[in-house]
């Protein structure tokens, strides 16, 4: 949550601030702001706004600075309302120190109290200020030194930079669980949440690791360990991915644009992972995860939002081709249920971002317990790939929009191949059904391809169905992953309520709210639970229930009870998911648009979410 960018050079200053805040705004945008320092003044010069980055330019109306070192920030609120006030950056009482951050302080309060009692005034609500102005508390002409000794203090996952106006030649920032990078350049360095931030200036960029603290100059940056004060040395990396694969493509939005990548995206899965022998492989998988996967008794996979139907979906497959006992539980349910774990146990952790503040405690929690852990990310040297005991990268490419589309159909792509590829390890699947399988998944990204042409007929679902304020989403066994799914995406992007939910539960209470107003998805592809689901269908149309149904082409018995039939093309019941999610989100995404929403920015929400 939140982006922060940093930068001291020889550049204009405040340019490469909002440039990087734009390409950080995904992950907030209720307020944003910079801080900067203009060597004649030797002041901090601070500019904020509430709401859009677009609001923060239109303040500072083309401004021209001299400065050459600065920071800034683009928020989602955590501690007090989205207001000018709250927004980062925050000033030390003084205003000689600036900071900006991404995470909670926990100990906010009682630091907070401590500072008031000594008759250091607040300006804000937020926990952020608090390390503004414990910072300048302890500040004595050293800003790294101050920095050390306020870090020691606080509480909970954060990541900060701070800027001291008196030593106007470096930044200093702290990195504790939430992600920071530095970017290397000629005479000039970057500090940032999220290296698309600073991509546009180099590709040379060095992670941060927990409790590392580093002093960033122009021409040099030095890596300490919080406590110990040790010098660390590290090597930069060279990251591959372009800017360009990080912009709109012609589409009108992100989300859009994400959803027509399917194809590709799975088509390049495929590509990485199955071999010309037709074999399944895992580059990053190593032989300690596959003997664990060969070998596990049970398995669980934790995630959040989206990645969590990706974890129920990786249920079905390991339950149905490796046969192998599994669960798919919520990371932040997961994290206080004392879960019963211990060694031989295999949890995998899903995530887009790789960052998710939940999900990461999950893999801690679940280390400290023994179990081993496999990470299934998309972002690649995010933080839970790095401290997962193993990690499989889903390869969708970055995806910006806040509705997670294209790093779902990938993440159930993975999924499907992890589970055959376990299912051949543990003996459970034949050369024969395997070769079969891989063939099968091949034909997926054409399938896709031509479920995005079918889906052109959700347009007129859309018109029909727009003004609705609530939607209910059925599915069974493979699909009731899905028709969560569908909801979760209905609602985060067109802000109408939308419920999932198991068809087979409808009899048990869901069934009251049928009337000849209530539009249901249904989702029935072929499967097992077909003419169950059918059933189920029959019930709705009893009651003069909308039925908007998704089912396969050529499916007989549909027409006569649906409003309207979207087709997906015939495909084997384990793939289902990926083809059922096409218009599931092409659905939601034409009722968010509308009603004039911002599809790829919805109001309350971030891209990732690093607090718990
Ligand atoms: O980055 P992650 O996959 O860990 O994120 C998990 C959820 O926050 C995410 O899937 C969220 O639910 C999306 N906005 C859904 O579209």
């Amino acid at each position: 949550m939140c982006g922060i960018v940093g930068y001291v050079g020889t550049r204009e200053t405040i340019p490469i601030l909002l440039d990087g805040l734009e390409r950080l705004e995904y992950r907030g945008y209720d307020s944003a702001g910079i801080a900067c320092i203009d060597p004649a003044e030797k002041n901090i010069r601070l500019f904020k706004a509430k709401g859009k980055i677009a609001d923060l330019k239109s303040i500072l109306n083309g401004f021209k600075s001299p400065a050459r070192i600065g920071i800034g920030h683009t928020r989602w609120a955590t501690h007090g309302v989205p207001s000018t006030i709250n927004a980062h950056p925050h000033l030390g009482a003084k205003g000689r120190i600036a900071v900006v951050h991404n995470g909670i302080v926990e100990n906010y309060r009682e630091l907070k109290s401590e500072l008031e009692r000594k008759g250091i005034q607040f300006k804000s609500e937020t926990d952020t200020e608090v390390i503004a102005q414990l910072i300048e508390y302890y500040d004595r002409g050293n800003l790294s030194k101050a920095v050390r000794r306020a870090a020691m203090r606080f509480e909970g996952y954060l990541a900060f930079v701070a800027l001291s106006r008196d030593e106007p030649n470096y930044l200093v920032a702290l990195k504790r669980s939430n992600p920071l990078v530095i970017g290397i350049g000629k005479g000039e360095h970057f500090v940032a949440s999220d290296v698309s931030a600073i991509l546009p200036y180099t590709k040379q960029v060095i992670y941060l690791d927990d409790e590392e603290l580093v002093e960033v100059r122009a021409k040099e940056i030095q890596i300490t360990n919080l406590k110990s004060q040790k010098k660390v040395t590290k090597k930069p990396c060279t990251i591959k991915w372009s800017i360009d694969q990080a912009q709109k493509g012609g589409y009108p939005d992100f989300m859009l644009k994400e959803i027509y990548e399917q194809p590709h995206v799975l088509q390049e899965i495929l590509r990485k992972r199955i071999s010309k022998s037709h074999q399944i492989e895992f580059d990053t998988l190593g032989q300690e995860a596959s003997r664990h996967l060969k070998s596990a008794k049970k398995i669980c996979f934790v995630s959040c939002g989206t990645a969590y139907h990706a974890g129920m979906v990786g249920q079905y497959m390991f339950e149905e081709f490796a046969h192998l006992s599994a669960t798919a539980i919520v990371a932040s349910e997961f994290r206080y249920s004392d879960p019963i774990l211990g060694k031989g146990d295999l949890v995998i952790l899903i995530t887009q971002s790789g960052e998710t503040a939940d999900t990461l405690a999950a893999l801690r929690e679940a280390k400290e317990k023994g179990a081993f852990t496999l990470a299934v990310v998309n972002v690649v040297g995010s933080t839970i790939a790095r401290e997962a005991d193993a990690v499989v990268y889903t390869h969708a490419g970055s995806e910006i929009g806040v509705a997670s589309t294209k790093a779902y159909t990938a993440q159930l792509m993975t999924l499907a191949l992890l589970a055959f590829y376990t299912g051949k390890l543990r003996g459970k699947i034949s050369r024969a059904d395997f070769r079969r399988l891989i063939l099968e998944a091949k034909e997926i990204p054409n399938q896709v391809k031509k479920t995005l042409e079918y889906a052109k007929g959700v347009n007129q679902v859309a018109k029909l169905l727009y003004q609705k304020r609530n939607f209910l989403y059925l599915g069974r066994g493979y699909n009731f992953p899905s028709a969560l799914e569908g909801s979760l995406k209905l609602k985060e992007i067109t802000y109408a309520h939308a419920h999932g939910y198991a068809a087979g539960e409808m009899k048990h209470g869901p069934i009251a709210l049928i009337d000849d107003t209530q539009p249901v998805i249904c989702l029935i592809p072929e499967s097992k639970t077909y003419v169950k689901m059918l059933s189920n269908i029959e019930e709705i149309r009893a009651r003069e229930g909308i039925v908007i149904a998704i089912a396969t082409y050529g499916d007989r018995n549909i027409g006569r009870l649906s409003s309207h039939v979207v087709h997906i093309p015939s495909q084997r019941e384990v793939f289902s998911p990926i083809l059922t999610a096409i218009p599931l989100q092409i659905l939601a995404y034409q009722i968010a648009v509308l009603n004039s929403r911002d599809v790829d920015k919805p109001r309350n929400l971030a891209k990732s979410v690093t607090v718990e």
